[in-house]
Protein backbone atom coordinates (compact mmCIF):
# COMPACT_ATOMS: atom_id res chain seq x y z
CA UNK A 1 0.00 0.00 0.00
CA UNK A 2 1.29 3.47 -0.73
CA UNK A 3 2.23 5.46 2.65
CA UNK A 4 -0.60 7.76 4.50
CA UNK A 5 -1.84 9.51 7.46
CA UNK A 6 -5.58 8.92 8.87
CA UNK A 7 -7.39 11.35 11.14
CA UNK A 8 -11.68 11.81 10.76
CA UNK A 9 -12.36 14.30 13.33
CA UNK A 10 -16.06 14.04 12.92
CA UNK A 11 -18.07 12.66 15.66
CA UNK A 12 -20.31 9.81 14.30
CA UNK A 13 -23.86 9.02 16.07
CA UNK A 14 -25.44 6.40 14.25
CA UNK A 15 -29.50 4.61 14.09
CA UNK A 16 -32.99 5.06 15.11
CA UNK A 17 -33.62 7.86 17.06
CA UNK A 18 -29.66 9.01 17.55
CA UNK A 19 -31.12 12.90 17.04
CA UNK A 20 -33.63 12.57 19.79
CA UNK A 21 -31.19 10.71 21.96
CA UNK A 22 -27.78 13.43 21.58
CA UNK A 23 -28.50 16.23 19.72
CA UNK A 24 -29.18 18.30 23.23
CA UNK A 25 -26.18 17.00 24.53
CA UNK A 26 -23.99 18.23 21.81
CA UNK A 27 -25.53 21.62 21.26
CA UNK A 28 -25.06 21.87 24.66
CA UNK A 29 -20.98 22.36 23.75
CA UNK A 30 -21.69 25.61 21.75
CA UNK A 31 -22.77 29.05 22.33
CA UNK A 32 -26.69 30.08 22.69
CA UNK A 33 -26.58 31.34 19.00
CA UNK A 34 -27.50 28.49 16.58
CA UNK A 35 -27.93 28.97 12.67
CA UNK A 36 -30.29 25.93 11.23
CA UNK A 37 -30.09 25.54 7.70
CA UNK A 38 -31.85 23.00 5.53
CA UNK A 39 -33.01 23.47 1.44
CA UNK A 40 -36.44 23.82 0.04
CA UNK A 41 -38.41 22.31 2.74
CA UNK A 42 -38.70 18.48 2.85
CA UNK A 43 -38.03 18.69 6.75
CA UNK A 44 -41.46 20.34 7.52
CA UNK A 45 -43.67 17.75 5.74
CA UNK A 46 -41.47 15.28 7.35
CA UNK A 47 -41.45 16.36 10.62
CA UNK A 48 -38.04 16.34 11.58
CA UNK A 49 -38.12 20.28 11.43
CA UNK A 50 -40.35 20.19 14.34
CA UNK A 51 -38.42 17.37 16.07
CA UNK A 52 -34.84 19.77 15.95
CA UNK A 53 -36.68 22.68 16.85
CA UNK A 54 -38.21 21.31 19.90
CA UNK A 55 -34.95 19.69 21.17
CA UNK A 56 -32.73 23.37 19.99
CA UNK A 57 -35.47 25.79 22.12
CA UNK A 58 -35.12 23.07 25.37
CA UNK A 59 -31.66 23.55 25.16
CA UNK A 60 -31.94 27.27 25.43
CA UNK A 61 -30.91 28.13 22.07
CA UNK A 62 -31.50 31.30 19.43
CA UNK A 63 -32.49 29.55 16.14
CA UNK A 64 -31.89 31.96 13.02
CA UNK A 65 -33.06 29.63 10.05
CA UNK A 66 -31.38 29.84 7.13
CA UNK A 67 -33.54 28.03 4.18
CA UNK A 68 -33.85 27.33 0.44
CA UNK A 69 -30.32 26.06 -0.12
CA UNK A 70 -30.91 24.34 -3.41
CA UNK A 71 -29.78 21.15 -4.64
CA UNK A 72 -25.93 22.01 -6.27
CA UNK A 73 -25.83 24.37 -3.54
CA UNK A 74 -24.14 27.85 -5.26
CA UNK A 75 -21.31 30.08 -4.26
CA UNK A 76 -24.27 33.25 -4.13
CA UNK A 77 -26.50 31.11 -1.40
CA UNK A 78 -22.77 30.60 0.77
CA UNK A 79 -22.10 34.13 0.61
CA UNK A 80 -25.76 35.18 1.41
CA UNK A 81 -25.71 31.97 4.64
CA UNK A 82 -22.23 33.44 5.78
CA UNK A 83 -23.64 37.37 6.07
CA UNK A 84 -26.42 35.77 7.72
CA UNK A 85 -24.42 34.02 10.19
CA UNK A 86 -22.12 37.09 10.90
CA UNK A 87 -24.87 39.21 11.37
CA UNK A 88 -26.27 36.94 13.92
CA UNK A 89 -23.25 36.26 15.69
CA UNK A 90 -23.71 32.33 15.08
CA UNK A 91 -21.62 29.66 17.44
CA UNK A 92 -22.91 26.81 15.76
CA UNK A 93 -24.08 26.22 12.18
CA UNK A 94 -26.43 23.00 11.83
CA UNK A 95 -27.16 21.90 8.88
CA UNK A 96 -29.85 19.16 8.29
CA UNK A 97 -30.36 17.90 4.83
CA UNK A 98 -28.70 15.90 2.23
CA UNK A 99 -25.12 16.75 0.82
CA UNK A 100 -26.46 19.93 -0.57
CA UNK A 101 -26.82 21.26 2.35
CA UNK A 102 -24.15 19.97 4.15
CA UNK A 103 -21.51 20.84 1.66
CA UNK A 104 -22.85 25.00 1.31
CA UNK A 105 -23.05 24.73 5.56
CA UNK A 106 -19.24 23.76 5.64
CA UNK A 107 -18.38 26.37 2.83
CA UNK A 108 -20.46 29.11 5.05
CA UNK A 109 -18.33 28.07 7.99
CA UNK A 110 -15.64 29.46 6.12
CA UNK A 111 -16.84 32.07 4.71
CA UNK A 112 -18.28 33.33 7.85
CA UNK A 113 -15.21 34.14 9.62
CA UNK A 114 -12.65 34.79 6.30
CA UNK A 115 -12.33 38.38 5.31
CA UNK A 116 -11.18 37.07 1.73
CA UNK A 117 -12.61 34.93 -1.12
CA UNK A 118 -13.14 31.60 -0.17
CA UNK A 119 -14.04 30.63 -4.21
CA UNK A 120 -10.61 32.49 -5.39
CA UNK A 121 -8.78 31.60 -2.14
CA UNK A 122 -10.21 27.58 -1.55
CA UNK A 123 -12.22 26.51 -4.26
CA UNK A 124 -10.55 27.58 -7.70
CA UNK A 125 -7.05 26.47 -6.26
CA UNK A 126 -5.83 24.30 -3.09
CA UNK A 127 -5.65 26.76 -0.11
CA UNK A 128 -4.31 26.29 3.21
CA UNK A 129 -7.25 27.26 6.31
CA UNK A 130 -5.04 28.56 8.63
CA UNK A 131 -8.06 29.76 10.76
CA UNK A 132 -10.79 27.83 12.76
CA UNK A 133 -14.01 27.84 10.56
CA UNK A 134 -17.34 28.30 12.28
CA UNK A 135 -18.64 24.97 13.77
CA UNK A 136 -20.89 23.12 12.38
CA UNK A 137 -23.38 20.33 12.75
CA UNK A 138 -25.15 17.93 10.75
CA UNK A 139 -28.50 16.12 10.36
CA UNK A 140 -28.46 13.39 7.21
CA UNK A 141 -31.96 13.25 5.70
CA UNK A 142 -30.65 12.13 2.15
CA UNK A 143 -27.85 9.60 1.79
CA UNK A 144 -25.53 8.88 -0.72
CA UNK A 145 -22.53 11.92 -0.97
CA UNK A 146 -21.10 11.03 2.11
CA UNK A 147 -20.35 14.42 3.26
CA UNK A 148 -21.25 14.03 6.59
CA UNK A 149 -18.30 12.63 7.37
CA UNK A 150 -15.55 14.34 5.43
CA UNK A 151 -14.53 18.35 4.54
CA UNK A 152 -15.63 18.01 1.38
CA UNK A 153 -17.94 20.77 -0.13
CA UNK A 154 -18.84 21.07 -3.65
CA UNK A 155 -20.43 24.44 -4.99
CA UNK A 156 -21.06 25.64 -8.34
CA UNK A 157 -20.38 29.31 -9.51
CA UNK A 158 -22.74 30.39 -11.45
CA UNK A 159 -20.43 33.06 -13.10
CA UNK A 160 -17.88 31.15 -13.83
CA UNK A 161 -19.60 27.84 -14.80
CA UNK A 162 -18.00 25.58 -12.24
CA UNK A 163 -18.67 23.41 -10.04
CA UNK A 164 -16.09 21.83 -7.95
CA UNK A 165 -15.07 20.87 -4.45
CA UNK A 166 -11.95 20.06 -2.30
CA UNK A 167 -11.64 17.98 0.87
CA UNK A 168 -10.06 20.18 3.75
CA UNK A 169 -10.27 18.48 6.80
CA UNK A 170 -10.85 21.05 9.32
CA UNK A 171 -14.39 21.70 7.25
CA UNK A 172 -15.38 18.10 8.82
CA UNK A 173 -18.42 18.72 10.74
CA UNK A 174 -18.18 17.93 14.79
CA UNK A 175 -20.86 15.78 14.75
CA UNK A 176 -22.99 13.94 12.63
CA UNK A 177 -26.35 12.42 13.18
CA UNK A 178 -27.17 9.86 11.08
CA UNK A 179 -30.93 8.68 11.53
CA UNK A 180 -32.04 5.73 8.73
CA UNK A 181 -35.62 6.65 9.57
CA UNK A 182 -35.16 10.67 8.46
CA UNK A 183 -34.15 8.98 5.27
CA UNK A 184 -37.69 7.28 4.54
CA UNK A 185 -39.46 9.74 3.04
CA UNK A 186 -36.90 10.99 0.44
CA UNK A 187 -38.40 10.17 -3.03
CA UNK A 188 -37.84 6.90 -4.73
CA UNK A 189 -35.69 9.32 -7.77
CA UNK A 190 -33.65 10.68 -5.49
CA UNK A 191 -32.97 7.37 -3.35
CA UNK A 192 -31.71 5.69 -6.24
CA UNK A 193 -29.36 8.88 -7.38
CA UNK A 194 -27.77 9.03 -3.76
CA UNK A 195 -27.48 4.49 -3.69
CA UNK A 196 -26.17 5.09 -7.05
CA UNK A 197 -23.61 8.32 -6.46
CA UNK A 198 -22.04 6.01 -3.26
CA UNK A 199 -21.32 3.64 -5.81
CA UNK A 200 -19.53 5.95 -7.91
CA UNK A 201 -17.56 7.12 -5.42
CA UNK A 202 -16.23 3.40 -4.13
CA UNK A 203 -15.84 2.85 -8.13
CA UNK A 204 -13.54 6.23 -8.24
CA UNK A 205 -11.49 4.74 -5.55
CA UNK A 206 -11.06 1.26 -6.52
CA UNK A 207 -10.59 1.79 -10.37
CA UNK A 208 -7.09 3.30 -9.38
CA UNK A 209 -3.65 2.29 -8.31
CA UNK A 210 -2.30 0.14 -6.50
CA UNK A 211 -3.18 -2.86 -7.52
CA UNK A 212 -1.62 -5.25 -5.69
CA UNK A 213 -4.00 -6.95 -2.71
CA UNK A 214 -4.80 -4.10 -0.24
CA UNK A 215 -7.12 -3.49 2.41
CA UNK A 216 -8.68 -0.86 1.13
CA UNK A 217 -9.72 -2.60 -2.48
CA UNK A 218 -11.00 -5.60 -0.55
CA UNK A 219 -12.90 -3.30 1.67
CA UNK A 220 -14.32 -1.27 -1.58
CA UNK A 221 -15.52 -4.44 -2.90
CA UNK A 222 -17.27 -5.71 0.44
CA UNK A 223 -19.19 -2.17 0.24
CA UNK A 224 -19.95 -2.16 -3.60
CA UNK A 225 -21.92 -5.36 -3.11
CA UNK A 226 -23.36 -4.07 -0.28
CA UNK A 227 -24.82 -1.02 -2.19
CA UNK A 228 -25.75 -3.42 -4.56
CA UNK A 229 -27.92 -5.46 -2.53
CA UNK A 230 -28.98 -3.06 -0.72
CA UNK A 231 -30.43 -0.88 -3.25
CA UNK A 232 -32.15 -4.06 -4.18
CA UNK A 233 -34.29 -4.14 -1.42
CA UNK A 234 -34.74 -0.57 -0.80
CA UNK A 235 -36.32 0.03 -4.61
CA UNK A 236 -38.32 -3.04 -3.16
CA UNK A 237 -39.23 -1.84 -0.09
CA UNK A 238 -38.48 1.55 0.84
CA UNK A 239 -39.53 1.54 4.48
CA UNK A 240 -37.29 -1.78 4.89
CA UNK A 241 -34.91 -0.64 7.53
CA UNK A 242 -31.71 -2.96 7.39
CA UNK A 243 -31.59 -2.09 3.40
CA UNK A 244 -31.69 2.18 4.38
CA UNK A 245 -29.47 1.34 7.59
CA UNK A 246 -27.02 0.17 5.34
CA UNK A 247 -27.35 2.33 2.29
CA UNK A 248 -26.30 5.17 4.85
CA UNK A 249 -23.80 3.71 6.51
CA UNK A 250 -22.20 2.49 3.03
CA UNK A 251 -22.58 5.86 1.88
CA UNK A 252 -20.28 7.39 4.46
CA UNK A 253 -17.59 4.80 4.63
CA UNK A 254 -17.30 4.91 0.81
CA UNK A 255 -16.46 9.13 1.63
CA UNK A 256 -14.82 8.88 4.96
CA UNK A 257 -11.28 8.03 3.51
CA UNK A 258 -11.05 5.02 4.68
CA UNK A 259 -10.86 3.31 1.77
CA UNK A 260 -8.75 5.76 0.20
CA UNK A 261 -5.77 5.50 2.24
CA UNK A 262 -2.65 3.90 0.28
CA UNK A 263 -5.25 4.81 -3.03
CA UNK A 264 -4.66 7.19 -5.38
CA UNK A 265 -7.96 8.06 -6.32
CA UNK A 266 -9.80 8.87 -10.05
CA UNK A 267 -12.87 10.75 -10.03
CA UNK A 268 -12.48 11.33 -13.48
CA UNK A 269 -16.05 10.31 -13.79
CA UNK A 270 -16.99 12.88 -10.81
CA UNK A 271 -15.21 15.90 -12.95
CA UNK A 272 -17.05 15.46 -15.82
CA UNK A 273 -20.57 15.53 -14.05
CA UNK A 274 -19.19 18.20 -12.03
CA UNK A 275 -19.33 20.24 -15.00
CA UNK A 276 -22.17 18.51 -16.97
CA UNK A 277 -23.75 19.90 -13.88
CA UNK A 278 -22.23 23.80 -13.76
CA UNK A 279 -23.85 23.86 -17.15
CA UNK A 280 -27.95 21.99 -17.01
CA UNK A 281 -27.89 21.68 -13.24
CA UNK A 282 -28.80 18.17 -13.67
CA UNK A 283 -29.11 15.99 -10.54
CA UNK A 284 -25.34 14.68 -9.54
CA UNK A 285 -25.86 10.74 -9.04
CA UNK A 286 -28.20 10.61 -12.31
CA UNK A 287 -25.36 12.34 -14.48
CA UNK A 288 -22.88 9.81 -12.92
CA UNK A 289 -25.32 6.97 -13.54
CA UNK A 290 -25.68 8.04 -17.52
CA UNK A 291 -21.20 8.48 -17.61
CA UNK A 292 -20.39 6.17 -15.92
CA UNK A 293 -20.75 2.89 -18.76
CA UNK A 294 -19.04 5.21 -21.20
CA UNK A 295 -16.36 6.43 -19.18
CA UNK A 296 -15.65 2.89 -18.45
CA UNK A 297 -16.07 1.28 -21.95
CA UNK A 298 -13.31 3.88 -22.76
CA UNK A 299 -10.78 2.62 -20.07
CA UNK A 300 -11.65 -1.04 -19.52
CA UNK A 301 -8.75 -2.07 -22.08
CA UNK A 302 -6.15 -0.32 -19.88
CA UNK A 303 -7.18 -1.51 -16.51
CA UNK A 304 -8.44 -5.42 -17.67
CA UNK A 305 -6.80 -6.60 -14.65
CA UNK A 306 -8.91 -4.69 -12.18
CA UNK A 307 -11.97 -4.31 -14.62
CA UNK A 308 -12.05 -8.27 -14.85
CA UNK A 309 -11.53 -8.58 -10.79
CA UNK A 310 -14.62 -6.23 -10.50
CA UNK A 311 -16.71 -8.60 -12.98
CA UNK A 312 -15.77 -11.84 -10.91
CA UNK A 313 -15.51 -10.37 -6.92
CA UNK A 314 -18.16 -7.66 -7.33
CA UNK A 315 -20.62 -9.27 -9.63
CA UNK A 316 -20.35 -12.82 -9.20
CA UNK A 317 -19.54 -13.16 -13.14
CA UNK A 318 -17.80 -16.74 -13.69
CA UNK A 319 -14.28 -16.22 -14.96
CA UNK A 320 -14.55 -19.71 -16.66
CA UNK A 321 -11.60 -19.13 -18.66
CA UNK A 322 -12.56 -15.84 -20.15
CA UNK A 323 -10.13 -13.92 -21.69
CA UNK A 324 -9.47 -11.03 -19.74
CA UNK A 325 -10.51 -8.49 -22.27
CA UNK A 326 -14.17 -10.01 -22.06
CA UNK A 327 -13.84 -10.30 -18.65
CA UNK A 328 -13.41 -6.82 -17.86
CA UNK A 329 -16.15 -5.27 -20.65
CA UNK A 330 -18.54 -8.03 -18.90
CA UNK A 331 -18.18 -6.17 -15.65
CA UNK A 332 -18.69 -2.82 -17.22
CA UNK A 333 -21.87 -4.57 -18.98
CA UNK A 334 -23.02 -5.77 -15.52
CA UNK A 335 -22.63 -2.45 -14.27
CA UNK A 336 -24.38 -0.64 -17.43
CA UNK A 337 -27.87 -3.70 -16.70
CA UNK A 338 -28.33 -2.43 -12.55
CA UNK A 339 -28.28 0.78 -14.05
CA UNK A 340 -30.97 0.20 -16.34
CA UNK A 341 -32.57 -2.00 -13.53
CA UNK A 342 -32.61 0.72 -11.38
CA UNK A 343 -34.57 2.55 -13.97
CA UNK A 344 -31.77 5.70 -13.77
CA UNK A 345 -31.26 7.46 -17.03
CA UNK A 346 -28.87 6.25 -19.17
CA UNK A 347 -28.75 8.86 -21.72
CA UNK A 348 -28.33 12.68 -21.98
CA UNK A 349 -32.23 12.96 -23.24
CA UNK A 350 -33.13 10.95 -20.14
CA UNK A 351 -31.23 13.13 -17.88
CA UNK A 352 -32.82 16.37 -19.03
CA UNK A 353 -30.04 18.01 -21.20
CA UNK A 354 -30.83 20.12 -24.15
CA UNK A 355 -29.87 18.85 -27.49
CA UNK A 356 -28.24 22.24 -27.91
CA UNK A 357 -26.12 22.44 -24.99
CA UNK A 358 -22.41 23.09 -26.04
CA UNK A 359 -20.96 19.54 -24.81
CA UNK A 360 -17.81 20.86 -26.77
CA UNK A 361 -17.30 23.63 -24.33
CA UNK A 362 -18.37 21.43 -21.35
CA UNK A 363 -15.84 18.62 -22.40
CA UNK A 364 -12.87 21.65 -22.64
CA UNK A 365 -13.51 22.94 -19.41
CA UNK A 366 -13.13 19.02 -17.80
CA UNK A 367 -10.65 18.67 -15.04
CA UNK A 368 -7.97 16.10 -15.87
CA UNK A 369 -6.58 13.92 -13.06
CA UNK A 370 -4.07 11.00 -13.46
CA UNK A 371 -5.64 8.70 -11.47
CA UNK A 372 -7.55 6.58 -13.95
CA UNK A 373 -5.51 4.04 -15.96
CA UNK A 374 -5.74 5.88 -19.22
CA UNK A 375 -5.21 9.60 -19.18
CA UNK A 376 -8.29 11.19 -20.92
CA UNK A 377 -8.06 13.94 -23.22
CA UNK A 378 -10.68 16.51 -23.48
CA UNK A 379 -11.24 15.06 -27.67
CA UNK A 380 -11.88 11.76 -25.71
CA UNK A 381 -14.47 13.69 -22.87
CA UNK A 382 -16.31 14.84 -25.57
CA UNK A 383 -16.49 11.76 -27.17
CA UNK A 384 -17.60 10.22 -24.13
CA UNK A 385 -20.08 12.80 -23.93
CA UNK A 386 -21.28 11.60 -27.71
CA UNK A 387 -21.64 8.01 -27.02
CA UNK A 388 -24.12 9.85 -23.67
CA UNK A 389 -26.64 11.46 -26.14
O1 LIG B 1 -34.27 20.70 -0.57
P1 LIG B 1 -34.66 19.67 0.42
O2 LIG B 1 -35.93 19.97 1.12
O3 LIG B 1 -33.54 19.34 1.37
O4 LIG B 1 -35.00 18.36 -0.44
C1 LIG B 1 -33.99 17.52 -0.93
C2 LIG B 1 -33.67 17.71 -2.39
O5 LIG B 1 -34.80 18.05 -3.13
C3 LIG B 1 -34.52 16.10 -0.92
N1 LIG B 1 -34.48 15.49 0.40
C4 LIG B 1 -33.42 15.41 1.24
N2 LIG B 1 -33.78 14.72 2.34
C5 LIG B 1 -35.09 14.39 2.20
C6 LIG B 1 -35.54 14.90 0.97
N3 LIG B 1 -36.82 14.75 0.54
C7 LIG B 1 -37.66 14.08 1.34
N4 LIG B 1 -37.29 13.55 2.54
C8 LIG B 1 -36.02 13.68 3.00
N5 LIG B 1 -35.67 13.10 4.15
O6 LIG B 1 -33.65 15.41 -1.80
C9 LIG B 1 -33.28 16.30 -2.85
C10 LIG B 1 -31.81 16.16 -3.15
O7 LIG B 1 -31.04 16.60 -2.05
P2 LIG B 1 -29.50 16.97 -2.25
O8 LIG B 1 -28.94 17.31 -0.93
O9 LIG B 1 -29.35 17.94 -3.35
O10 LIG B 1 -28.90 15.57 -2.79
P3 LIG B 1 -27.55 14.85 -2.51
O11 LIG B 1 -27.48 14.37 -1.12
O12 LIG B 1 -27.40 13.87 -3.62
O13 LIG B 1 -26.43 16.01 -2.68
C11 LIG B 1 -26.00 16.42 -3.95
C12 LIG B 1 -24.89 17.46 -3.85
O14 LIG B 1 -23.73 16.94 -3.16
C13 LIG B 1 -22.57 17.06 -4.00
C14 LIG B 1 -23.18 16.96 -5.38
O15 LIG B 1 -22.31 17.39 -6.41
C15 LIG B 1 -24.41 17.83 -5.24
O16 LIG B 1 -24.07 19.19 -5.32
N6 LIG B 1 -21.55 16.09 -3.63
C16 LIG B 1 -20.89 16.25 -2.45
C17 LIG B 1 -19.85 15.42 -2.06
C18 LIG B 1 -19.11 15.62 -0.78
N7 LIG B 1 -19.29 16.71 -0.08
O17 LIG B 1 -18.30 14.80 -0.37
C19 LIG B 1 -19.38 14.33 -2.89
C20 LIG B 1 -20.30 13.99 -4.02
O18 LIG B 1 -19.56 13.37 -5.04
C21 LIG B 1 -21.07 15.12 -4.59
O19 LIG B 1 -20.35 15.80 -5.61
ZN1 LIG C 1 -20.58 11.95 -5.98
Amino acid sequence: MNNFIFENTTKTFFGKGCVKEYLHCLAGHYGSNVMLCYGSGSIKRNGVYNEVMEILHKAGKTVTEFSGIMSNPTYRKVLEGAALARENKIDLILGVGGGSVMDCCKAISLAAVYKGDIWADFWARPGIIDFEPLPLGVIVTATGTGSEMNGGAVVTNEELKVKTGKDYPICNPKFALLDPVYTFSVPRRQMISGGFDTLSHIMEIYFSRPDEENVSDDIAEGLMRGVIRDLRAAVKDPLDYTARSNLMWEATMAENRIIKLGKQTDFQCHMMEHQLGAYTDCNHGEGLAVLHPAYYRHICGAGAVKFARFAVRVWGIPANGKPLEELAKAGVEALADFIRELGLPTSFGELGIDKGTDLQAIARSCPIVPGSYKKLTHEEIYEIFQECL
